[in-house]
């Protein structure tokens, strides 16, 4: 069974990890549009053109399950995709649910992107799930030019993520959702700076959970699938970044640019 998986870039691997973790048997094929990255500031029409083009190349070398490793994506274009494409089609969302079902105070946090704080799948989220809970929403672009850049620790990862909690946390928030697949990479660091006692949620397992869910029995758990990441920006940086970011699957992982036919 092969899974295709896309992100704007690195961020999907956030997701990837937990796949691979769960179905170690699932052949994996993922493609990080890095030339076009971010999509957060762009528009939802940008955004689909983009997705509908990398989704079209995954099914055309096999994808039977799509993933759409992205909240920004998903927001803007997994309904058009599910529309047309005929296979199942994953997407994730902010976890406002269990965030609101989590707080103690009655305030949430959510760090996301521009493009998803504006999407109307976002606010209808909050309006269905959050019900008398507090929804703080904070775009936080400097977080994916980190982790596009592999600066997961040190001054630079942890003033940004110092400036993107603190009026969260003046708020009271003791939920803190990462609403973009580039965020928990950035999550060491995000732990140790939010207050003590506080919660982050990460939608990563959850939706490998759903993937698990719609693969036909007989799948071994503890097969040796293949891992293929291909970047459509230099993949030069991809196989610099990889150590970094899933220093367990370098020595499994096929790196390589998209080549478009
Ligand atoms: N990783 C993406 C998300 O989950 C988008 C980051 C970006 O390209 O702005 O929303």
């Amino acid at each position: 069974m092969k899974i295709g998986l896309l992100d704007s870039g690195v961020g999907g691997l956030s997701v990837l990890r937990e796949i691979r973790r769960l179905l170690p048997g699932a052949h994996l094929h993922y493609v990080g549009d890095s030339a076009w990255c971010p999509y957060g500031t762009k528009s939802p029409g940008e955004i689909q053109g983009r997705v509908f083009r990398i989704a079209d190349y995954l099914l055309d070398r096999g994808a039977e399950i799509l993933v759409i490793a992205c909240n920004s994506a998903t927001i803007h274009a997994v309904g058009a995709l599910r529309a047309v494409y005929p296979l199942p089609v994953v997407g994730m969302e902010p976890g406002v649910k269990p965030a609101a079902e989590r707080t103690r105070s009655g305030v949430v946090g959510v760090l996301a992107t521009e493009a998803s704080l504006a999407g109307e799948k976002f606010h209808q989220l909050v309006s269905v799930h959050a019900r008398g809970v507090r929804v703080i929403t904070r775009p936080c672009p400097r977080f994916v030019d980190l982790v596009e850049d592999g600066l997961l620790e040190g001054a630079e990862p942890e003033a940004a993520v110092d400036e993107a909690l603190a009026p969260l946390v003046d708020a009271g928030a003791d939920v803190f959702v990462l609403g973009c697949t580039h965020y928990p990479f950035l999550r060491p660091v995000i732990e140790k700076r939010i207050p003590r006692g506080a919660e982050i949620v990460d939608t990563g397992a959850a939706v490998a959970r759903r993937v698990a869910s719609l693969l036909p029995a007989g799948i071994p758990p503890e097969g040796r699938g293949t891992v293929l990441i291909e970047t459509t920006g230099p993949a030069g940086r991809l196989s610099e970044l990889l150590p970094k970011l899933l220093p367990e699957m370098v020595e499994t992982a096929e790196t390589g640019a998209v080549k478009w036919s």
